[in-house]
């Protein structure tokens, strides 16, 4: 297996361990809002999982690897333009280990080795009552391990489709188990305070519990010093040392060229991948899983001599034989020339480029070829209907109608392309997984279906007969670009998948259905095609037959 690959592996596999520590300790903080005692309560579960003798090795190993590689990837890093995210998820990074020393030396050093109880009653009493500094120390590590845990926990997520479903149920827990765990330890404090103030045994008496003695306080304090001032700039300024002496060094090595297609130069260091060239170019390059192999965006086409390009590696392979890019096709994160190269960045969205859009530039018009999923849907005999309506009955329920549809479109993770007439036609491209994007487009074909029904209940009065729709769904390939000309144009997709996804719209007609989706699609979405009834049919400009499959009512698509 590509080295790169494990690595990246066990950067999720053990940031996501850490991440499920640090909710669980977290958690187990917030019940300092009922008691101390709850808190200790809480912990007795916490430590029969954690601080069993497998469960602690595994835990420390996934720290030990997580910091190591986290290491890793910042001195492979060949330059420090990085987003607002990867600032912040690399400085919170740097600081953790910082405030991490002290908390380390009594539960790690102090409870293994000293046989120091370090109960909440003890942490809380200690700090509160003793070491105010320990406190905000406290406060201010749980908010860097949190904020570095969500970030990579989002990034890790943000293009799964059960994610961006539940994207406010998982933002509001972001928010929550901080709140709630800074909220918990607060109280402890106060009540640790309070009960002090009251009895004055009650301080000695935690100590005891605790078995707490001068010397072993003292030693622990020596060991945090030494990890903290010692230890912890020693380290850093190890790698500072490293990055000056790596920057020097590059800088007398030979180095490539590398050509933009709209003329712009770069002369870099061999091996610097076209991600990192444009950005010590500052050259806008979209990267948005942050160079990770895993959006898509950075993608670039080669235009020049593609026999001197180095192999895909795998995380590229991968990703390659998924989407089925053309071979002059690469991904800018991963590639790294070993000649001059000549390339074209593919997908421009950022702002800057958005502008470049709106005054009609070359690239912009020039479009760009991306896998993505189409839905169509249609009123069925809405005309016919609305001749019979007043005008303002005819926008009313259009736009009650729209509302559920553009929700259900959105909140799968699509986007609506266009309003024609009565209908609606829908892009999901969301996740650089095409299997997410169908399902996604499922999801939303489903969810309109069940507000429509809801409607003709609410509208029975209204209406002879129920509202009718018609969707079709396909997924393909298609180039999204700029169409249009002036103030008059927008960004749309074009191209057979988007023909083929209208016929579809168009068969439910004859065929008095709701749905109809392409094989193809229903394959990739890998759904129960059991209740869908199959045809062959003929597309016009298409020598060969397709298949596809209808359904009665969309509401019923099972999706797993
Ligand atoms: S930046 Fe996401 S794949 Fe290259």
């Amino acid at each position: 297996m590509d080295l790169n690959l494990i690595i990246r592996y066990l950067r999720i596999v053990s940031g996501s361990f850490l991440f499920f520590y640090v909710v669980t300790h977290l958690s187990n903080h917030s019940l300092g809002i009922i008691s101390i005692d709850a808190m200790e309560y809480g912990r007795s579960f916490f430590l029969t999982f954690w601080r069993n003798y497998f469960v602690s090795i595994i835990l420390y190993s996934a720290l030990a690897i997580h910091l190591l590689l986290g290491i890793y990837a910042l001195a492979r890093r060949k330059n420090i333009k990085l987003t607002a995210k990867e600032w912040t998820r690399n400085i919170s990074a740097v600081l953790i280990p910082f405030f991490l020393a002290g908390h380390l030396s009594i539960t790690l050093y102090g409870s293994r080795w000293e046989g120091l109880i370090d109960s909440y009653s003890f942490m809380v009493v200690s700090t509160w009552v003793f070491d105010f500094t320990g406190v905000i120390f406290l406060i201010l590590m749980l908010i860097l391990v949190w904020i570095h845990g969500v970030i990579g926990i989002h990034g890790l997520l943000e293009f799964r489709s059960f994610y961006i479903r539940y994207k406010r149920v998982f933002f509001s827990i972001y928010w929550v188990i901080p709140s709630l765990a800074i909220i918990g330890y607060m109280s402890a404090g106060m009540k640790a305070l309070d009960k002090s103030d009251r009895d004055p045994s009650f301080v000695l008496e935690t100590l005891a519990k605790s078995n707490y003695k001068e010397a072993t306080g003292k030693l622990i304090l020596e060991i945090s010093d030494k990890l903290q001032f010692l230890l912890y700039p020693s380290i850093v300024g190890a790698i500072l040392c490293f990055y000056l002496f790596r920057y020097f060094w590059l800088r007398s090595q030979k180095t490539i060229r590398v050509d933009y297609l709209d003329g712009m130069r770069s002369f870099v260091s061999k091996g610097t991948s076209i991600l990192e060239t444009s950005q010590q170019a500052g050259i806008t390059h979209e990267h948005v899983c942050g160079g990770r192999g895993r959006c898509t965006t950075c993608r670039v086409r080669v235009l020049s001599d593609l026999n001197k390009l180095p192999q895909p590696n795998q995380i590229e392979s991968k990703v390659i034989k998924r989407l089925g890019f053309d071979k002059n096709v690469r991904l800018a994160c991963q590639l790294r020339p070993e000649s001059d190269i000549k390339i074209m960045p593919l997908l421009s969205l950022n702002k800057e480029t958005k502008s470049q859009i709106q005054l009609g530039t070359q690239r912009s018009l020039s479009g760009v070829e991306v896998e993505a999923v189409i839905l169509f849907t249609d009123i069925r005999g809405f005309t016919r209907m609305s001749e019979t309506k007043l005008p303002y009955d005819v926008v009313y329920i259009l736009n009650k109608y729209f509302k559920f549809v553009v929700e259900s479109i959105e909140d799968n993770g699509g986007r609506v392309d266009k309003f024609i007439g009565d209908g609606v036609m829908a892009i999901f491209d969301i996740s650089n997984n095409m299997n997410e994007n169908c399902k996604n487009a499922l999801v939303a074909s489903r969810s309109i279906s069940k507000s429509l029904k809801l409607l003709n209940e609410e509208l029975k009065s209204e209406l002879d007969e129920d509202l009718k729709i018609g969707i079709g769904v396909h997924a393909g390939t298609v180039i999204l670009g700029k169409m249009g000309f002036g103030q008059s144009s927008s960004e749309t997709a074009i191209g057979d998948s988007v023909n083929i996804a209208s016929r579809l719209e168009q068969l439910t007609k004859e065929h008095s259905c709701e749905i109809m989706i392409s094989k193809k699609l229903a394959d990739l979405a890998r759904i129960n095609q059991k209740n869908f009834s199959s045809l062959k049919t003929k597309i016009r400009g298409k020598e060969d037959e397709m298949d596809a499959l209808f359904m009665e009512q969309a509401s019923e698509i099972q999706i797993n």
